[in-house]
């Protein structure tokens, strides 16, 4: 089997690459069982990193690319059994900043990777999506059936893909399936999400920006996980159905934050409050029935040895986060920031996730 994983450079998608690659997603589910061979498809954004991924392997094929490249992706698809869909633009407080990438890539670019799917005779392809397409939530949780009410750029951007990604199906035919996971958390995510940025800045003795009262909740899943769910619906999935991945760890941010502090050696002297995100949802919560009952699947990373685990990872790889590239203009704001010891320039600090 070969799959193409778009954005498999970043976060999510080097985790799953390099856990095919392993053999680990195979042991989870016997009847995934295969050599997988991968062809990555990434453009390197500042959120993707070639280093996230093995420099050599004999089933790995990396391509750096735009998924809104059309001829590109025809020419790649040839001989791939299936696409998992993870490229994006991931991150709300830069989509606050300006949408207009976010629907480039999230909205065109998943029409893109669909028609070439169509076009090439792809027989399988998981377009992996966020809970934040249904909005916010004030009590219980969301179905797979709730209506799409997002409200940043970034979350409208992909609920757009995920009514496209429908409509292929509905249309062509097209064996697509969509996945809607909570927060990720993990080694390699970039230090400007919410638990690589709080982590980064306490080992460095720099307080922590905290968005409002800190009263936001999300729930939180290890990325291990998340990847075991999309191998099981790439695997097992029903073409036009949606699962929702969700762990049942709900944290405020503040909760969240007082979980980090001692795991990076600091205590409650760093928080600073600062002035909320505009349209902060207040919470996030999904009912993932529908992938327990017909897939199986089950979370298996414990919230407090994945976040040890997590902190234990930043501190001993200084060498990856200390590198990443922040963007621009953040690569400024967040170098001068680092040289000239802590001030809270909410306008270039990232505070929150979201992923
Ligand atoms: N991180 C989370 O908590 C989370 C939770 C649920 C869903 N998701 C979804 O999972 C997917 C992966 O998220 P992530 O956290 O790994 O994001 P990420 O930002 O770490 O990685 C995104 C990758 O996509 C690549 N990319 C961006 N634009 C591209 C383009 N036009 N063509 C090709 N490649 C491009 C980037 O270079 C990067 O490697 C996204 O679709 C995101 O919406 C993320």
């Amino acid at each position: 089997m070969r799959i193409l994983v778009t954005g498999g450079a970043g976060f999510i998608g080097s985790h799953y690459v390099r856990s095919l690659l392993a053999g680990e997603l195979a042991m989870d589910d016997p009847a995934g069982t295969f050599d997988a061979s991968v062809t990555v498809l990434d453009k390197l954004t500042y959120a993707g990193n070639r280093a996230n991924l093995p420099a050599a392997h004999p089933r790995l094929d990396f391509v750096q690319g735009d998924i809104c490249d059309q001829k590109l992706l025809r020419d790649l698809l040839e001989g791939h059994d299936a696409i998992l869909h993870c490229a994006a633009e991931s991150h709300v407080d830069r989509s606050v900043e300006g949408g207009a990438t976010f629907v480039r890539t999230n909205a065109l670019g998943t029409q893109s990777v669909l028609e070439a799917a169509v076009a090439v005779g792809v027989p399988r392809v998981v377009h992996v999506s966020t809970d934040e397409v249904y909005g916010s939530i004030e009590h219980g949780a969301w179905t797979e059936s709730w209506p799409l009410l997002p409200n940043s750029p970034y979350a409208a951007s992909k609920a757009s893909a995920d009514l496209i990604a429908r409509s292929y199906w509905r249309t062509h035919g097209l064996n697509v399936s969509i996945t809607r996971c909570s927060n990720n958390y993990g080694p390699y995510q970039h230090p400007e999400k919410f638990i690589p940025r709080f982590i980064t800045n306490l080992l460095e003795g720099l307080p922590v920006p905290l968005y409002g009262t800190g009263a936001n909740v999300r729930e939180w899943l290890h990325v291990a996980d998340h990847c075991r769910a999309l191998h099981r619906v790439l695997i097992h999935g029903r073409p036009g159905e949606v699962y929702n991945v969700g762990s049942g760890t709900e944290l405020t941010n503040l909760d969240l934050t007082e979980r980090l502090l001692p795991l990076c050696g600091a205590d409650k002297s760093m928080i600073r409050y600062v002035t909320d995100r505009k349209g902060h949802d207040q919470r996030y919560s999904l009912d993932d029935t529908r992938i327990r009952e017909s897939l199986g699947y089950r979370p298996q990373v414990a919230f407090a040895d994945g976040l040890a685990e997590t902190v234990a990872w930043y501190r001993d790889n200084p060498q990856w986060w200390k590198a990443a590239n922040l963007g621009e203009p953040r690569t400024l704001a967040a170098a001068s920031r680092r040289q000239q010891g802590w001030s809270v320039d909410h306008a270039s600090v990232s505070t929150t996730r979201s992923h």
